[in-house]
């Protein structure tokens, strides 16, 4: 499933090309929304095909991202987003009008009834999240919100680190052509066991996770009733403390120059003493019982992702100022509330690699 998504993908990109430089964010969110569409409920959400008819990114999607950018207003300011709410709801009632963010949030809401009742009816559907939930005996409101829940953590973090990851990767051309021929000389594998066994494309994609921290939100968590100890301080129950993944991943120690994307830190050999270190401070998907479910998921789209693409191109710099340079990518602007977004376009061109 994710193969044939990948590889209408690499398809699309080309086809993008011609028109002008690839922009990677909306393109690679097109694929991911796709891919776990696709695995939530057996059907894509047709987020590659609108980028083809338009260069723009589905209505849905690119409201689902504007939702996540405005999580934290609801969160710290629920009464004004109650509030909010109540208005909407009296304008519609009186003049019939709503905004643009709930049409597509009611449109979003009947394409995930209208493809989770496919399982209910008996119909014969791809496998998919949804029905393995539902004859697994899950009441299908609680599957439906299930297979949704995944179209956010599961779209916006991993199609963010596979748009940092290609684009750092036209910048140093160096590194790419490096990977590519380790890449085709275990003859591009799509099997997950050969994928972890190429050093450099796991380099390549834990330090594209680490560079990018996708999920850059703030995680809280509550303090047991009993109360516990952290750094010296006692806590009491009920203590809300939180933190993020990304103040890890950026720590100087851990790794030098964390702005830098520098796959060749994951490349160092077992005496290395910052390696255990390194290990302890990478936790992109968080830790303990709440950690992230996709992460096995996440690391096979992008060992994929990056794999395929690479087969079928050369990626050079959007701009042509870059050309044949090998520069080390620094981390782009970005606005990092809930998922990190970079505020500047991530371009680059393709060159086919065997015409
Ligand atoms: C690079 C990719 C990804 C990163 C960095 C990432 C990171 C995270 C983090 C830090 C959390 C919060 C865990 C906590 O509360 O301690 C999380 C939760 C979650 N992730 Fe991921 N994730 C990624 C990909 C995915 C994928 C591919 C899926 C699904 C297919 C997924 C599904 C989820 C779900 C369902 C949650 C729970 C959300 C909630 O509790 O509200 N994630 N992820």
């Amino acid at each position: 499933m994710m193969l044939e998504e990948i590889s209408k993908f690499s398809h699309i990109m080309y086809q993008l090309n011609q028109k002008g430089r690839i922009d990677l964010i909306p393109t690679c969110r097109a694929l991911e929304a796709d891919i776990v569409s696709r695995f939530a409920f057996g059907t894509t959400i047709g987020a590659i095909d609108s980028l083809q008819r338009s260069r723009e990114l589905l209505d849905i999607i690119h409201n689902n991202d504007m939702k996540s950018c405005t999580m934290p207003i609801s969160v710290n300011f629920p009464r004004a987003m109650a509030i909010w709410g109540f208005l909407e709801k009296l304008c519609f009632r009186l003049f019939g009008r709503e905004s643009r963010s709930t049409s597509v949030t009611k449109q979003f809401d009947q394409w995930t009834d209208e493809h989770s009742r496919r399982t209910e009816n008996g119909k014969k559907v791809e496998t998919s999240f949804i029905n393995t939930m539902i004859r697994g005996q899950m009441p299908f409101q609680a599957a439906v919100s299930e297979a949704k829940e995944m179209l956010g953590p599961g779209t916006d973090t991993t199609s963010a680190t596979l748009a940092h990851i290609l684009w750092a990767l036209s910048l140093n051309q160096t590194f790419q052509e490096e990977l590519a021929s380790d890449l085709a000389t275990a003859e591009w594998p799509t099997d997950m066991a050969q994928l972890e066994a190429i050093p450099r494309l796991v380099a390549c994609v834990k330090e594209g996770i680490r560079w990018t921290g996708a999920a850059a939100a703030m995680l809280p968590r509550v303090v047991p009733r009993e109360g516990t100890r952290l750094a010296g301080k006692f806590l009491p129950g009920g203590t809300i403390v939180s933190s993020s993944p990304i103040w890890y991943l950026r720590d100087e120690i851990a790794f030098l120059d964390p702005m830098s994307y520098r796959p060749s830190r994951w490349l160092t050999d077992k005496t290395d003493p910052l390696n255990s270190l390194r290990d302890d401070y990478y936790i992109p998907f968080s830790k303990g019982p709440s950690t992230c479910i996709g992460i096995h998921f996440s690391y096979l789209e992008l060992y994929l992702s990056v794999s395929q693409v690479l087969k079928n191109y050369c990626l050079k710099p959007g701009e042509y100022s870059f050309i044949s340079a090998d520069t080390e990518a620094t981390l782009p602007p970005r606005l990092e509330w809930v998922a990190a977004v970079p505020t500047t376009t991530l371009g680059i061109n393709l060159q086919r690699r065997y015409s």
